[in-house]
Order: C-alpha cells, then sequence, then structure tokens
C-alpha cells in the first residue's frame, strides 16, 4: 500500500520542535500586547472574491498560488494565503471603527500559498500580523517598524536590515506607472516571459522579480521616489525622521514594491542577512494600505500593518530551548499499586507540577529508565510500605539521593527542589 505522507510543502511540526516555536510566539505577543495590539482569530477559509479584490488579480498570489475550491453549496471559496483582507473585512463586518477611531489588532495562524516549495518557502506556512486602523501616520509608521526591530532583538536575531519605501497614494503611483511602462516597453524583449505577459497590467511587478533578466532592466528604471507628490513626500519625511529621531536603522529602497497590490505610501521589508535563511530572506513584510477599507465598502479608513514568516524567524533563532522537563515521575514497585500512582500523579498535578508515570507497569528498572528518558528531575516511588506509612520515597535523579516525604508535605518540598 502506498504510504500517506502530508502534502507536499505541508510541514508536521513536532514536540522538540515546540519550545522554539512557543518562545517566538510568546515573545510577538508580548511585544504587540506592551504596543496595545488586541488579538483577534478570523476564518482559515473565505469567500475568493475578498482575495481577489483586496490582493490584487494581477498578483503571483491571485494568478497562481490560491487554493480556491468550489464547496456544495456551489461557493467559490478559498483557503487565506494572508491576514489582512481578512481582518479588514472582519474590521467592517463587526463595526470596529464606529467603537473606536483606531483599531489595533493582532493575529497568528497558518497561510496557505502553491507556491513552489523551497527552503523557508511552504504551502502551509504560519504567519504572526498586526494590523492597525484609523491612523494616516507617518508616526505610526515609524512606531511599528521600531516595534518589529526590538521584537527581533528581544528574540536575539540581529543579523537583519530594515528596508522602507514609500509607494505613494494612487495619484503618484499613476504618474510613476506611465513613467515605468515608457522605459520598459521598449525593451519587452528582453523582459521574462511572466514579466512580459503583465506589463501593462502591472508594470511595477518587474521591479521585484526574481529573474536576472528583468533584475538588470529595474537597475536602470525610474525610480517611484521621484514621482512622489507633496503630501506622499511630507509623509515619507516624516517617517525618515521618526525613525531617526528613534535610532532605529533602515535603508531606503526605491525598487521595494512587495507582490502585493494593495499597499499605498509606506512600505517596509525586514530582510535577514545570514546563510541560513537562501534566496528567501525575507523575514517580515509591511506597509500601508489606506485605499483597501474604502474599496471593500467601508469608510475611507487609513490602514497599516505588516506579517512575519514564523518559519523564516525560526530559521534564524539562535539557539532554541531544551523541551520543558516533567518534575517527578511516579512509580508504582508493585504492579497492583498502579491505581495509587495515579492518585498519587493525580494529586500533584492539582499543586501545578509537571508528573509523568509509566501506567504499562512493568520492572523498577524499567521504570526508572523511562523516567531518565522523559527528562524527570524526580522519581517518587510508591509500594506497599509507602502506602502504609502514608510516604512516598522521593530519589533525586541527579544526585540519586533517597528520602521518605510524608504525602502531606511532597507537593511543597518538590516545589522547593525545583525552586518554584
Ligand atoms: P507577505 O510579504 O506576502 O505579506 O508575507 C509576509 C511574510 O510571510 C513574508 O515576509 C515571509 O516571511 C512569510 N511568507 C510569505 N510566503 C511564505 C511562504 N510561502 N512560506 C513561508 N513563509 C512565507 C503579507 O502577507 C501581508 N499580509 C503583510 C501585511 C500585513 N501587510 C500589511 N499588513
Amino acid at each position: 500500500m502506498q504510504k500517506l505522507r502530508s502534502v507536499k510543502g505541508m510541514n508536521d511540526i513536532l514536540p522538540e520542535q515546540m519550545p522554539a516555536w512557543r518562545r517566538l510566539e510568546e515573545t510577538f505577543r508580548a511585544t504587540v500586547e506592551r504596543h496595545g495590539y488586541q488579538e483577534m482569530r478570523s476564518p482559515i477559509v473565505e469567500p475568493t472574491a475578498l482575495f481577489v479584490r483586496s490582493i490584487g488579480e494581477a498578483t503571483d498570489i491571485v494568478e497562481k498560488e490560491m487554493y480556491t475550491f468550489t464547496d456544495k453549496g456551489d461557493h467559490s471559496l478559498t483557503l487565506r494565503p494572508e491576514g489582512t483582507a481578512s481582518c479588514v473585512r472582519a474590521y467592517l463586518q463587526h463595526s470596529a471603527g464606529e467603537r473606536s477611531p483606531v483599531t489595533k489588532w493582532f493575529y497568528m495562524g497558518p497561510m496557505f500559498r502553491r507556491e513552489r516549495p523551497a527552503k523557508g518557502r511552504y504551502r502551509q506556512f504560519y504567519q504572526a500580523g498586526v494590523e492597525l486602523y484609523g491612523d494616516p501616520g507617518p508616526y505610526t509608521d515609524a512606531e511599528m517598524i521600531d516595534m518589529v526591530v526590538s521584537m527581533l532583538r528581544d528574540l536575539g536575531v540581529l543579523d537583519v536590515e530594515v528596508l522602507i519605501n514609500s509607494l505613494g497614494s494612487e495619484g503618484s503611483r499613476e504618474r510613476y506607472r506611465e513613467a515605468l511602462l515608457a522605459y520598459l516597453l521598449p525593451l519587452r524583449d528582453s523582459l521574462s516571459a511572466e514579466s512580459q505577459a503583465r506589463l501593462e497590467r502591472s508594470p511595477l511587478r518587474v521591479l521585484d522579480s526574481k529573474a536576472p533578466e528583468d533584475q538588470e532592466i529595474a537597475e536602470g528604471a525610474p525610480r517611484i521616489l521621484d514621482f512622489l507628490d507633496e503630501a506622499d513626500q511630507t509623509h515619507f519625511d516624516g517617517l525618515r525622521a521618526t525613525l531617526d529621531a528613534l535610532g532605529t536603522p533602515y535603508r531606503v529602497e526605491p525598487r521595494l514594491v512587495r507582490g502585493l497590490d494593495y499597499y499605498t505610501r509606506t512600505l517596509f521589508e525586514v530582510q535577514g542577512r545570514g546563510s541560513a535563511l537562501g534566496a528567501q530572506n525575507a523575514l517580515l513584510g509591511g506597509g500601508r494600505y489606506d485605499a483597501m477599507v474604502g474599496e471593500l465598502g467601508g469608510p475611507s479608513t487609513p490602514a497599516i500593518g505588516f506579517a512575519m514568516g514564523l518559519e523564516r524567524i525560526l530559521m534564524v533563532l539562535p539557539e532554541a530551548e531544551a523541551p520543558a522537563p516533567i518534575d517527578a515521575f511516579v512509580i508504582a514497585t508493585r504492579p497492583e499499586l498502579r491505581l495509587e500512582a495515579s492518585v498519587l500523579a493525580r494529586d500533584l498535578r492539582r499543586e501545578g507540577l509537571r508528573i509523568d508515570g509509566d501506567l504499562r507497569g512493568g520492572s523498577l528498572k524499567s521504570q526508572l529508565r523511562r523516567a531518565d528518558k522523559v527528562g524527570a528531575r524526580l522519581a517518587l516511588l510508591l509500594g506497599p510500605r509507602e502506602l502504609e506509612e502514608g510516604l512516598v520515597q522521593l530519589k533525586d535523579l541527579r544526585d540519586k539521593a533517597q528520602q521518605d516525604v510524608p504525602r502531606a508535605e511532597l507537593a511543597a518540598l518538590i516545589l522547593r527542589m525545583l525552586e518554584r
């Protein structure tokens, strides 16, 4: 029979990997909560139209990467490829803007894109992100970038570069689009097939194409920053001045466009520089999307956010922590005492201790081996004598010291020994 395996590009995360995941998720959560963001969760499946309308028809994601299917009720549904569109949908659906002028949300969870799997690029991957509605910036933009940088510092991820750019608002971008197209059209035949195919629809995409022939042409292209109108320029200057005042390092990268159509003005990306990442060096990315709330039927509302790929950050995290150990391993020295061992384990767990045991029974020796295997610090031996005298024999598995401890004093003693 053919072996069953997980879907290509979709990975299991096993217990030994979880301590690093949890540390990352907890650091993210603690950081954004210190900045006033509140957690929200949206469904993993949304109406396909949500992503087509927000992410944009001529993007890689919508053109070829979405997991779209028709359900039994003939509705076109899509596994979410990112979190921003769902947040905007939820923001509008629940009239969050009417309750508070500024809304700050964060989220974590799996996203789905049918990309070609590679190191750091998966078909199911996890993102943690934030979205902020109701503040036009640029102070907020700078504060978000600074928040990201300090979170990475707390995690020990130091070898990174922050890239910023401005895509301007609609007017500036339209003028830029025309200038870029005028530059690219005569070079059309030298572009990659993919860029040629969507040149008129989205010429900006050539700028972040990975194809070497496109990159060469992009080098000489006009720069969006030369096309910003006065208000866009003031915004970008404000962002830079605030980042300078905060002491947040960054580099202006006029070719940064990112692969989603909803961005306006501020755009940013943090790239890792170590070799661990390979070609997928974008640790996180985000930007402003001041038009999306309005385009999805809501009142015009400025918005900004970012999302980071957890797998990518994990690739550059220094040394993951050891798994949480078991405090004590309960051992019945006779098979008929297994019930009593269970009661003892239950009582100690109620005191907040991490207790394991081997309810299959077995010899004392094999149970002690098992205690070692699960990383228990202590073994608690329960035999006929201990039961009769209301004791437990406590054995320190590090120095092998042994002592009788009355049941009533056991939990407190263990907590003291573990310095908790
Ligand atoms: P994005 O740049 O498409 O932006 O994705 C954000 C991050 O998710 C990337 O920087 C990367 O770390 C990770 N990522 C993306 N695709 C994959 C993949 N196939 N495998 C592993 N990791 C991946 C967004 O998704 C926007 N929603 C960000 C945003 C929020 N903009 C405004 N608000």
